[in-house]
């Protein structure tokens, strides 16, 4: 069968290696092949390879960041298949790092050098290069696909799926020159990652914009989880800073408000290690409480020598910054790092659209529930890669387990056109907020970001859904007009689920309801009305 494949991150890789010792792949990327958020990644890949760890205290970690709502059976898989496809990566050449430490070797069994993330009970995240993990995996899975017969078309960008009979049958895109063009297909696979600029300030690459949520959206696929949206805590607060890895904190760096004070310490029992979600609050408590100054990461108490030779990459970033990390704090403040919902799939990437499938960020299995652990990113881009890749021909199951057995609530919901016909016959007035209509990605941003990003209250929500509905991006034809496209539709979806979740759970803080629900356990997903489809 002819396969399509969206994305080039460590789960199209991984897909396209995978699926194409029997099917013909075509692989389509929208940058270059390394421009996906992979190549990004610092921590690492967190599996339970140690004598001392197992997958299911892996899963128990998994279950808790994840604040209870993540789905047991994908969590399970993550866990268990994990170890082999690690091993997976050695075996292609995957350069991790390794440790001649007597105690090391001892407690673990082999040589591979392990890190400490937030939330984590074990060592367990693998790491190569130092802090260039992804980048290391990139490579590697690049090499590999090259020598692989697969048809690689960059700067190619998705614009929709074509839907025929109920089933997805190929992709529309932008070619090279800009120039529309139908590639016909037996299956697409979305891996086309997160949508991080949504918001103002993300970790995210340039490429992240969502594409692939928007166009399974608009063919008619059901999405779920919206709400839940991580934000990493630790952005380089400087123009255009990127991620300061949580691999930092996990060797002993702490943070310290504007007079040296060390805040999270009253925050949570773990402090700096406590659950992503927990820690990103906390800064953004304190930079509000310090008028919005950012936060220090201070990292001065580790051996200058190690710090350096482990976060080679962070090094060269604080420096270009102007700061000397071993000698002084780094201005650090959250930013939107990854999104938890997406496609609702089942374990095998299937989606509720025959000939659909999704992985990687792009997807939503429940395995992350409401907050991901630390570094289950790129382990989840290899499991459900390689799942999916086998799934590719089977028959159809009669009933999927989308995002979990029976844990979804389906709603149905008109498009962006549909709202903004609605909000025209309904509205008394112009937008809520003053909102730049004529740059739309602008205009999303800041509504996420003021409000539906890290705390949200049913006023915000309900005046950032009016004020998106007054946006419009007319007959889009460039990449980035269809990108906009998307951010649009999907900036009102997660406005919708935010809405529409009446409790704090994870990453989804209402200040308004700042209590876990113990009965909100079930997810909503979101499907658009058949009429929305083109
Ligand atoms: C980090 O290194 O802090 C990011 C890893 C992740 O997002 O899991």
């Amino acid at each position: 069968m002819h396969v399509v494949i969206v994305g080039s991150g460590i789960a199209g890789l991984t897909a396209a290696i995978r699926a194409s010792s029997r099917h013909d792949v075509t692989l389509v990327t929208k940058g270059s092949l390394t421009d996906g958020a992979t190549a990004y990644a610092q921590g690492g890949v967190a599996v339970a390879l140690g004598a001392d760890d197992s997958a299911a205290l892996h899963q128990a970690d998994t279950h808790v960041a994840a604040a209870g709502s993540a789905d047991v059976r994908a969590v399970e898989v993550l866990c268990t298949d994990g170890p082999a496809r690690v091993r997976d990566l050695l075996a292609l050449g995957v350069p991790f790092d390794r440790t001649t430490d007597r105690a090391s070797l001892d407690r673990y069994g082999d040589d591979l050098a392990r890190g400490r993330e937030a939330a984590h009970g074990r060592w367990r995240v693998v790491h190569a290069d130092g802090d260039a993990t992804g980048a290391a995996i990139e490579r590697t899975l690049v090499d590999a696909l090259h020598r692989r017969h697969v048809t690689i078309l960059e700067r190619t960008c998705l614009v929709d799926l074509v839907v025929r009979e109920g089933a997805v049958v190929g992709s529309d895109v932008l070619d090279l020159l800009g120039e529309p063009r139908r590639i016909d297909a037996d299956a697409v696979v979305l891996a086309s990652g997160g949508a991080g600029h949504l918001y103002r300030e993300t970790t995210n690459p340039l490429v992240a914009t969502g594409d692939g949520q928007a166009a399974a959206w608009r063919a008619g696929a059901v999405l779920a989880d919206l709400e839940f949206v991580q934000f990493h805590p630790t952005r380089l607060a400087v123009p255009d800073g990127g991620l300061v890895s949580e691999a930092v904190r996990g060797e002993g760096a702490v943070l310290r408000d504007v007079h040296g004070r060390r805040f999270m310490t009253d925050v949570h029992p773990d402090a700096e290690l406590a659950p992503r979600d927990v820690v990103a609050r906390g800064i953004a408590a304190a930079v509000r409480d310090q008028g919005g100054e950012p936060v220090l990461l201070d990292a001065t108490a580790l051996d200058p020598a190690f710090l350096v030779r482990r976060f080679p990459g962070l090094t060269r970033a604080t420096r270009a910054a102007g700061f000397d990390w071993t000698r002084e704090g780094v201005p650090v403040a959250p930013a939107a790092h990854y999104a938890m919902g997406g496609i609702a799939t089942d374990a095998e990437g299937r989606t509720s659209l025959p000939g659909l499938l999704a992985i990687g960020e792009v997807a939503c299995t429940g395995v992350h529930g409401a907050n991901r652990l630390a570094s289950n990113s790129l382990l989840e881009g290899l499991v459900f890669a390689v799942r999916a890749a086998d799934a590719l021909g089977a028959p159809r199951p009669g009933r999927l387990g989308l995002r979990g057995d029976a844990a979804l609530d389906v709603v149905t919901v008109g498009d962006a056109a549909d709202a903004r016909r609605a909000s025209r016959q309904d509205r008394t007035g112009g937008p809520d907020h003053r909102t730049d209509v004529a740059d739309v990605r602008r205009a999303v941003q800041s509504v996420m970001t003021d409000r539906v990003g890290l705390l949200r209250d049913a006023t915000g929500l309900a005046s950032a859904r009016r004020d998106l509905d007054h946006l419009v991006v007319p007959a889009p034809t460039g990449v980035r007009e269809h990108e906009d496209r998307g951010l649009l539709d999907l900036a009102r979806l997660t406005a919708l689920a935010a809405e529409a979740r009446t409790e704090s759970r994870g990453a989804h803080a209402r200040t308004d309801h700042p209590d876990t629900d113990p009965r909100a356990t079930r997810s909503h997903g979101w499907v658009s009305r058949p009429a929305a489809v083109p």
